[in-house]
């Protein structure tokens, strides 16, 4: 018998946290930088996400906890009144189209310019991004960011805990901390990126406290059950040299599995590597796996061959970046083998307006 739609795994609903899914499909964070300069969410971005609400799970993209954590200019932030006003009319919009929706919390650290958020970088050791960074005038060189003193570590996981608070009270059902792709946590995690010589550096039990602490306070302050962790174990993006990733990643693992969190996220996830076979053996709770699909074009069956491998090596839910950009309607297209859209200009996908972004056609349901 052919595989069809409803005999698929893919195409199951699954249960996280309090939410019901209605299949295993979940759109990852993609930062699309059409927020206010203030990183206020915009009426665009709602039209954007209310195209995309029948996937099973939208993790909105990265939105910073405190202007510090700015990466690149008009991204969204979440630490005003202003920013929780404009992710309503998102969540509402997303929530009207029947859609469920959790928002991505995100620091730079050394991942940010004064010339973009005003204010000098903060990261665990002084140690800059070995490339150049885009601002508002362009790409320009790094600068080394200021080491967070024990002060400063307080702050941002309260920072992170109000929030997570935030993005409740703007209608989303939880938050995904981001703990990869060379951001603030990630630093903390990376050994070329942690010197520090305190109770956060050195061995890797020290080098996944900040992690640690970041999440228990999220998940004190809006509950376990709504708090999902993305890591990215392996990922050199933002000139991140881990060095002991087989260490890291299992003690992490470890120290975040009795916690009763939502999920797990594994990005550019290998059902092939050791590392991802190890946090599936270890890790109790739902695994949301991003596949790695081909960087210069989406498969045509949308990276569905890509997710069912993951699902057969042990993933609960499977997270996709750009056939969710390209393609409002990536379920429809999946469930009937229609062909996908691939993305038309890559550099449309972190600038611009409604073209490269809500302009993406449909298929006619009824055709
Ligand atoms: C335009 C764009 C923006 C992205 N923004 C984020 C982000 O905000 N947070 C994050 O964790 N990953 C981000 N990523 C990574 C994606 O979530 C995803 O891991 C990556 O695109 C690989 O998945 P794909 O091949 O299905 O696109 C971004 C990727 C792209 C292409």
């Amino acid at each position: 018998m052919t595989h069809t739609t409803a005999s698929r795994k893919i195409f199951e609903p699954a249960v996280l946290g309090a939410l019901t899914l209605p299949h295993r499909l979940v759109m990852a964070p993609l930062t699309r930088n059409r927020a206010t300069p203030e990183g206020v969410p915009t009426p665009l971005m709602a039209t954007y996400y209310a195209q995309r609400a029948t996937a099973g799970l939208i993790i909105a993209e990265a939105s910073t906890p405190t202007p510090v954590g700015q990466t690149y200019p008009d991204i969204t932030a979440i630490h005003s009144p202003a920013h929780v006003e404009g992710w309503r009319r998102v969540t509402e919009a997303v929530r009207a189209e029947g859609g469920r929706m959790i928002l991505q919390l995100q620091h730079g650290g050394r991942v940010g310019h004064p010339d973009t958020s005003g204010l000098t970088p903060v990261a665990p050791s002084p140690v800059p991004l070995p490339e150049t960074i885009h601002t508002p005038a362009g790409r320009v060189p790094s600068v080394v960011p200021r080491e967070m003193t024990a002060e400063d570590i307080r702050t941002t996981v309260a920072d992170f805990a109000r929030a997570a608070r935030n993005a409740i009270e703007a209608g989303f059902e939880g938050v995904e901390v981001h703990s990869a792709n060379g951001h603030l946590l990630h630093q903390f995690l990376a050994e070329n990126t942690n010197r520090r010589t305190d109770a956060y550096g050195g061995p890797v039990d020290r080098r996944i406290r900040f992690v640690v602490e970041v999440a228990d306070a999220v998940a004190e302050a809006i509950g376990p059950e709504r708090v999902g962790l993305r890591v990215s174990p392996g990922n050199t993006v933002n000139g991140i040299e881990e060095g002991d990733t087989g260490a890291i990643y299992p003690a992490l693992v470890g120290a975040l599995a009795g916690r009763g969190l939502a999920y797990l996220h594994v990005g550019y996830a290998d059902p092939d590597s050791p590392v991802f076979q190890r946090i599936r053996k270890d890790w109790p709770g739902t695994l949301i796996a991003n596949p790695v699909l081909p960087q210069d074009r989406i498969p045509d069956d949308g990276g569905l061959a890509h997710g069912e491998r993951l699902l057969a090596a042990g993933a609960d839910l499977i997270a996709l970046g750009r056939p969710f950009l390209a393609n409002p309607d990536l379920i429809h297209r999946m469930r009937t083998g229609a062909p996908v859209n691939q993305v038309r200009d890559a550099y449309l996908m972190y600038v611009g307006g409604e073209t490269g972004y809500t302009d993406y056609p449909v298929l006619d349901a009824d055709a």
